[in-house]
């Protein structure tokens, strides 16, 4: 297991240091803290496909980061044909990951930039330097949110999280896991239930890691056991992050994150949300939203352990749409929505105009 003193001040899950893009590889966690460093997009790519970088918001930067790698490794003279080897670059990450929506968000961002300049080395600092700040800009709109978040809470709440939103799945500080944050540093007394999100076991290798390491009161369960806290009255709120939120409340979250809402609701436990705007997703309905389904292995085996017969048909899905009916409040850097969330949402879009 990883000391104390070395997570604290090692956590930036994604960095640009030197022209190279530094992250936690998040598949050795909790056993090891391994940093892997990438000058080309293309590994980029691959780490974010395979969740050595994962969380909406972390993909997001690192696709952005990306980019950046992709606007100095290429030898274009001309702005035409740098925006050519940068349009490559963007839809090999964006087809890393279908579901989460800053991903595509941050790349567009960074395209927007590239497409302002004029010349091939006003565009590569551009986008370098928009990258570093999506990065910044990521850690200050988690504190926002905490700040937001923390009425939401009260001394003595036993607070149930799923996946892992929190400084892994951002750059620092976390989204669902920053409000809990906050809350701690505000004095109230908390503690958290953690589900431990089969099959990737974000919650115990990640979450459960995170608050344990930050002196957090933290119980493990597995998935299967959300019904039985709830109905112990072991839970009194329930907070998760998000991939993808419509204009609508529709939230799309970890698979897993529909049944433990359809659970507080029968319990009658708030259950809350907490993303920033760039998990919006304000034009799609939800039939367009692609849900990534992900390897079989990742059902059929723990670790290098078989655990179903051969050949099983597997359906793997990496993420659920919870309805807006299902969910009390969602937390964003600009303030809290409440239900009716077609007309908060909007709200909260033109108070950031
Ligand atoms: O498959 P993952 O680990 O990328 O899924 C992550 C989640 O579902 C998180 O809850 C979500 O991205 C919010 S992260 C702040």
């Amino acid at each position: 297991m990883i000391d104390k003193t070395k997570i604290h001040s090692a956590l930036r899950t994604v960095e640009w240091k030197n022209n190279t893009v530094v992250m936690i590889d998040q598949t050795k966690l909790p056993n090891k803290l391994v940093f892997v460093k990438y000058k080309d997009y293309r590994h980029v790519a691959n780490a974010i496909r395979t969740l050595v970088v994962r969380g909406a918001p972390a993909i997001g930067v690192s696709g952005a980061f990306g980019l950046a790698l992709a606007a100095l490794q290429s030898k274009a003279k001309t702005k035409e044909k740098l925006l050519d080897d940068l349009e490559k670059a963007r839809k090999i990450l964006f087809e890393t990951r279908p579901t989460a929506v800053n991903l595509s968000w941050a790349l567009e961002k960074i395209m927007k930039v590239a497409k302002e300049n004029n010349d091939v080395q006003s565009i590569k600092e551009s986008v370098i330097q928009t990258a570093k700040k999506m990065a910044e800009e990521d850690v200050q709109i988690n504190m926002k949110m905490g700040k937001y978040g923390v009425e939401l809470f009260e001394n003595n709440d036993t607070i149930m999280t799923h996946c892992n939103a929190g400084a892994l799945a951002t750059v620092s500080y976390g989204t669902a896991l920053g409000v809990i944050r906050a809350t701690k540093e505000s004095g109230k007394q908390i503690k958290i239930i953690v589900t431990e999100t089969r099959p990737v076991m974000q919650g115990s290798r990640l979450t459960a890691f995170e608050l344990k390491y930050d002196g957090i009161e933290v119980s493990l369960i597995p998935d299967t056991a959300v019904g039985y806290t709830m109905s112990k009255n072991l839970v009194t709120k329930v907070i998760v992050g998000a991939d993808r939120i419509l204009r609508t409340g529709h939230v799309y979250n970890k698979i897993g994150t529909y049944q433990i809402a359809l659970l507080a609701k029968q319990h009658k436990i708030p259950f809350y949300v907490a993303a920033p705007l760039s998990t919006f997703d304000l034009k799609s309905n939800p039939e367009d939203v692609i849900i990534e389904q992900r390897k079989a292995s990742e059902v059929t085996r723990i670790g290098d352990k078989k655990t179903a017969p051969d050949d099983i048909d597997v359906i793997n899905p990496a993420f659920d749409m919870t309805p807006p009916e299902l969910i009390t409040g969602i937390v964003t850097e600009a303030g809290i929505a409440k239900p009716p969330f077609l007309e908060s949402i909007k709200k909260l879009f033109e108070s950031k105009l």
